[in-house]
């Protein structure tokens, strides 16, 4: 039997996009899939409705068979401990996480914790050769000096009030802690930069992130210079690489940014431009002649007024607050070195501007209150 290539996440965004690419590539039969769900049924009707939004066709979900999941929890893994399949686990691809920028109470018990449990289930197990823990490259935190771009350093700050939100903090936690509790773990780890869309389905699978550039374009403000960048890369790719550094025989290092880096990452105003291009509205070209006008992220809440008129399915405090934590990290302004990706010989990533009119057309009949579910669950 061939090693199999374990993956968690499968049901989300990121996790779903790498099981289609490894699908696609040949690798059908050697995955196992960890997919929380009560009711077995259940969980495969959700893995199978997330594969096909990231695009699967029925032949390509016919490849996949029930024997290839493993359903579990992450915070419950002893009830599979003795599954056989497990011997056969060379890789490891941890994409499952709780992703938010709510002050949700389970962070760390998911993200911390739950990633401590699943390094323990395969630590020991005969084949494993490899486990690739997905972090996020904001896990840098927001002291970091964003001058010369962000570098593939190993080491992260812990303290809370070096980061904007608890969800990156528990990210550089579960790094941290892996190596000090697992040091013989096989583990390398990759940060995306901030994942936005698809290349060819936009962002019909996830409206993640992506509404808050249309925000900022219907209100033609900016928390961010125009000529300040944004550092945004496409699931798919990401996906592509994290396959890449997953079966790559040997790696140079234990670090790697997905990220778009110097030549992928956009200007906000290549990106709005590139938008209003793609916005068939009169207001999208209203926005393309006016331009952006800068604010400070103090100034934000005093956009209510112009939220209910141009935004009227929001509630404006809501997307005041929304803004103004995006509007931090929009100002920092990071654009992340990927030299240590550059080197394993992945492909650099399709930079925003490429896809934008596919994230354009497929949110053209959503409303910016219902694509703003995806990031505060
Ligand atoms: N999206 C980004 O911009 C971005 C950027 C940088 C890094 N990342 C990282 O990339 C990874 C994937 O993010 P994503 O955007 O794909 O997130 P997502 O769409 O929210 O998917 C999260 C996945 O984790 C699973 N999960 C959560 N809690 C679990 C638990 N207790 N047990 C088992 N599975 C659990 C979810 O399963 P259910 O379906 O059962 O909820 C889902 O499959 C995360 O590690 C995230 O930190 C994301």
């Amino acid at each position: 039997m061939d090693d199999l290539i374990m993956v968690t996440g499968a049901t989300g965004f990121l996790g779903g996009a790498l099981v289609v690419e490894a699908i696609r590539r040949g690798m059908a039969s050697r995955l196992l899939l960890l997919v929380r769900a009560d009711d077995p049924r259940l969980g495969w009707a959700r893995l199978s409705g997330n594969l096909r939004l990231l695009g699967a066709s029925d032949a390509e979900l016919a490849q996949l068979g029930w024997q290839q999941v493993l359903f579990a929890d992450l915070n419950a893994l002893t009830q599979v401990a003795d599954d056989g399949r497990l011997a056969q686990v060379a890789v490891v691809i941890h994409c499952a996480a709780l992703a938010t920028f709510s002050e949700h109470p389970g962070l760390e018990k998911i993200n911390v914790d739950g990633t401590l449990e699943l390094a323990a289930l395969v630590h020991d197990r005969p084949r494993l050769r490899r486990f690739l823990y997905v972090g996020t490259a904001m896990a840098c935190g927001r002291r970091a000096d964003p001058q010369h771009g962000i570098a593939e350093s190993m080491a992260l700050p812990l303290a809370p009030e070096s980061h904007l939100v608890p969800y990156t903090r528990s990210k550089a936690l579960a790094e941290s802690m892996l190596r000090k509790r697992f040091p013989s773990l096989p583990l390398v780890v990759a940060r995306p930069s901030i994942i936005v869309g698809h290349t060819v389905l936009g962002c019909a699978p996830s409206q993640s992130i992506f509404w808050v550039f249309q925000v900022w374009q219907s209100l033609r403000v900016l928390t961010a210079k125009l000529d300040d960048r944004i550092d945004v890369v496409p699931v798919d790719w990401c996906a592509a690489a994290l396959l890449h550094l997953a079966l790559k025989p040997a790696l140079a290092h234990a670090v790697y940014h997905l990220s778009g880096g110097e030549s992928g990452s956009r200007s906000f105003r290549q990106i709005g431009r590139a938008l209003a291009a793609a916005d068939i509205s009169d207001e999208g070209r209203q926005a393309a002649e006016i331009g952006y006008e800068y604010i400070s992220v103090d100034e934000i809440r005093l956009l209510v007024p112009c939220i209910r008129s141009r935004i009227p399915d929001c509630n404006p405090r809501l997307l005041v607050r929304a803004l103004a934590l995006y509007g931090e990290f929009a100002r920092l302004a990071y654009v992340f070195h990927n030299q240590h990706l550059q080197e394993e010989g992945m492909s650099p990533a399709p930079p925003l501007t490429d896809y934008i009119g596919a994230c354009v057309s497929s949110t053209r009949h959503i409303s910016i209150s219902s694509q703003m579910k995806w990031d505060f669950k």
